[in-house]
């Protein structure tokens, strides 16, 4: 049976670029927008065009650029947000319409101060008239995560006769567990009627760190799609990361999925992101951190060097990553030492490693990590005594 594909939606450009410090202007989102095509990602949400009109101007002018991918633009279920949205993705090749509202009782009672019919009804209308000036119109129920199941169906099942393609479920608190979400997305396949009609797409948030699992949960259970940003930014503490999600379906082929990212690319979107939004990556962040492909201790070292899948289980070559590095340090072994000697030309004896290696853990204590010069001096320093 060939693998199912699964649809990438990045909201870098949305989502992401709503945190504090991490705004773009205009030329910077079309260069990260530009890169997102060619990474293959199959929709991009590139703005929120009501919220002001550089976002208009931005989202308008990816629009216009962007052929491969599905450009896509947020708006509230409001009227005026969705008439923003139509106009600013108006030149786009594929052009798609986001628009939902909150659905828990949280939202529906606190921030709305409706009630559930309401709410049912003012969804049902904004994917009416969003369908009015694009075909492909993505629903999405805000706080779904924490949205009684029974009421989400009956949102959702209205939400996809009124015309949606694609459904969203957020986990806009980032609340759920994988097994609680993933049992959501298989209660919505189950129990909503014409729900093969349309995509139900993921959108978690990592507010306990679990965004990624209960990405990977809600496609195991039958979503069809995932929203993800770039090195995981987004709101709070971040949306499911896109090289997490993508890396683990090709991983575990046993899952039997596919995405269309070419995965070579992903370091370097990630240090793309993270310059232009000032957002460092911190060092051991799956995939794309500094040390992702470093290895320190001896045991680690000593494996690696004898061969590399003992330590890694992606080869560094696949998301475009420098090679496998050794780090030397006071926890390395023999092996890395000469392993590294080899590297810079000096071949070493038995006896002679031995000397240098004494030397060069009293070195490693004082500067704890040790480069190729030190290195180079400390043999030379031996060779003379
Ligand atoms: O987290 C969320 O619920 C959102 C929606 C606007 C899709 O970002
Ligand atoms: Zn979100």
């Amino acid at each position: 049976m060939p693998n199912t594909q699964i649809q990438i939606f990045d909201t870098t450009l949305r989502d992401g670029e709503q945190v504090p410090g991490c705004q773009l202007n205009c030329d910077e989102k079309i260069e990260i927008a530009r890169y997102l095509e060619k990474l293959g990602v199959d929709v991009m949400e590139v703005g929120f065009p009501i919220s002001s009109p550089g976002d208009f101007k931005s989202v308008s002018r990816i629009a216009a650029i962007i052929k491969e991918s599905t450009v896509c633009a947020l708006s509230r279920a409001v009227k005026k947000d969705i008439e923003a949205a139509a106009k600013a993705i108006q030149s786009a090749a594929r052009p798609r319409i986001h628009t939902g509202i909150g659905t828990s009782d949280s939202h529906v009672f606190n921030k709305l101060r409706t009630s559930r019919e309401n709410v049912l009804e003012r969804g049902v209308e904004a994917v009416k008239y969003a369908k009015t000036f694009v075909e492909d119109v993505e629903f999405y129920a805000e706080d779904a995560g924490r949205t009684d199941n029974e009421f989400l169906a009956k949102v959702i099942e209205a939400a996809i006769k009124a015309g949606a393609t694609v459904v969203n479920i957020p986990d806009t608190t980032g609340y759920c567990l994988p097994s609680e979400y993933g049992a959501k997305i298989k209660f919505l396949k189950e129990n909503v009627k014409g729900i093969h009609k349309a995509t139900i797409s993921t959108h978690c948030h990592n507010d306990l760190g679990l965004a990624t699992a209960n990405s990977i949960s809600g496609v195991m259970n039958g979503a069809g799609q995932i929203e993800c940003t770039v090195n995981g930014i987004g709101e709070r503490a971040g949306n499911a990361s896109m090289e997490e999600v993508v890396m683990i379906m090709r991983k575990h082929n046993d899952l039997n999925f596919d995405t269309r990212i070419d995965t070579k690319h992903l370091c370097k979107i990630s240090a793309l992101v993270s310059s232009k939004m000032n957002m460092p990556v911190q060092a051991n962040k799956a995939i794309v951190g500094s040390n992702a492909f470093a290895h320190s201790s001896g045991i680690h070292q000593d494996g690696v060097i004898k061969s590399r899948e003992t330590y890694e289980i992606i080869d560094p070559e696949e998301v475009g990553a420098l090679d496998s590095s050794i780090v030397l340090t006071a926890r390395s072994g023999r092996a890395a030492l000469n392993y590294r000697a080899k590297k810079l030309g000096y071949e070493l004896g038995k006896e002679e490693l031995d000397k240098h290696y004494q030397n060069f853990l009293a070195l490693a204590d004082e500067k704890k990590v040790i480069q190729d010069q030190d290195l180079v001096q400390l043999f030379q320093v031996s060779a003379t005594a």
